[in-house]
């Protein structure tokens, strides 16, 4: 059974002898291993089942010089880091050299993101390495928002879990591609929206063509509940299907259908990031409740919005 612990020293050890420790960010906790391990990032790799195409995030503390880690830095990323870091914003630049393969999935791009929690960044600093830390779930599974996720997450192994307390975004971090000239390209949309994005850069998003940067990571299906989830883009429409289907229905809806059980019900709430507060654990209770189905009001379409529809969009399947 895998360990919950505040202990920063131990985790450190842990991540210095080459042993994955699972971290507290503030978007989703990480299964981490440092950039220069390579035994502990393949060991990474097998605890999640992750396809080894899959390139990781590396995380960086407030302050450190990434000119090693990339090849050159455009006036829009300069702008964006300066703006959102340290938070949840991960840039795609072109890759330095000497960057192990594994990490980047043999593309020619490196992810970097600087996590925005103490517990965290005092640990990149304690170690003074760069941690790969992909979410810590079971590949395509819902991310892990409290140390207790995790410790669900992986039930037959023995991780040292450092508790940072529940994650205060939610969903995973923005993805823009910085590669180009200048402009960006949004490749998973968070809770930083196109138009915050916009604002802090002073350019459009896309400024020069569209490139066709590989992410491997975009599948149709994530973020997937155990129990089937499906999605409805009115609260009629939930309605109608809850009242068919009374007694056999977990629901994550902004007011509880007539007939519904307390148990079975999350609210959803009224904002973009208190949807993302809440979303991963209400579908892990969801799971736990016993329900048949689980069911979920899409919130409207519009910028600030696209992070959390993408996640639902993505964990579930289309009701009407
Ligand atoms: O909030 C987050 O980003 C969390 C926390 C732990 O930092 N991490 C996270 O990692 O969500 P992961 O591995 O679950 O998702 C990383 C995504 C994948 O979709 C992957 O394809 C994409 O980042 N990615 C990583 N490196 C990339 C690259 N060089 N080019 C394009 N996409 C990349
Ligand atoms: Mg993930």
């Amino acid at each position: 059974m895998s360990l919950i612990s505040t202990d920063l020293q131990r985790a450190v050890s842990y991540l210095q002898q080459g042993i994955p420790v699972a971290i507290p960010t503030e978007t989703v906790y990480g299964l981490a291993a440092p950039i220069n391990q390579k035994k502990a990032i393949k060991a990474i790799f097998s605890l999640k089942n992750r396809p080894l195409n899959h390139p990781l995030i590396v995380h960086i503390a407030p302050g450190w010089d990434i000119t090693k880690l990339v090849r050159n830095v455009s006036n829009t990323a300069k702008h964006l880091m300066h703006h959102f870091w340290p938070g949840p914003l991960t840039l795609v630049f072109e890759s330095g050299e000497h960057i192990e393969p594994l990490i980047t999935g043999h593309q020619p791009t490196i992810a970097i993101r600087c996590p925005d929690h103490p517990l965290t960044q005092e640990l990149l600093k304690k170690l003074n390495t760069p941690l790969v830390a992909p979410s810590a779930n079971p590949f395509g599974k819902v991310s892990p928002t409290t140390a207790q996720h995790v410790q669900q997450s992986f039930p037959e192994e023995d991780l040292f879990i450092l508790d940072g307390g529940r994650c205060t975004v939610g969903i995973e971090s923005t993805i823009v591609d910085v590669t180009a000239v200048s402009g960006f390209n949004i490749l998973r949309h968070g809770l930083l929206d196109e138009t915050r994005l916009q604002q802090a850069s002073l350019v459009e998003s896309f400024t020069e063509e569209k490139r066709a940067i590989q992410t491997p990571g975009r599948l149709a299906q994530h973020y997937q509940p155990e129990t089937t989830l499906f999605y409805f883009s009115s609260y009629e429409a939930l309605n109608q299907f809850c009242q068919k289907n009374l007694g056999q229905v977990y629901v994550i809806a902004s007011k509880k259908p007539e007939g519904i059980k307390e148990g079975f019900f999350n609210p959803l709430p009224s904002t973009p990031a208190g949807v993302a507060y809440n979303l991963y654990d209400s579908l892990r209770q969801g799971d736990k409740s016993g329900a048949q189905w689980l069911a979920i009001e899409l919130p409207r379409t519009g910028s600030e919005w696209e992070g959390i529809r993408e996640r639902i969009m993505k964990a579930g399947t289309y009701a009407s």
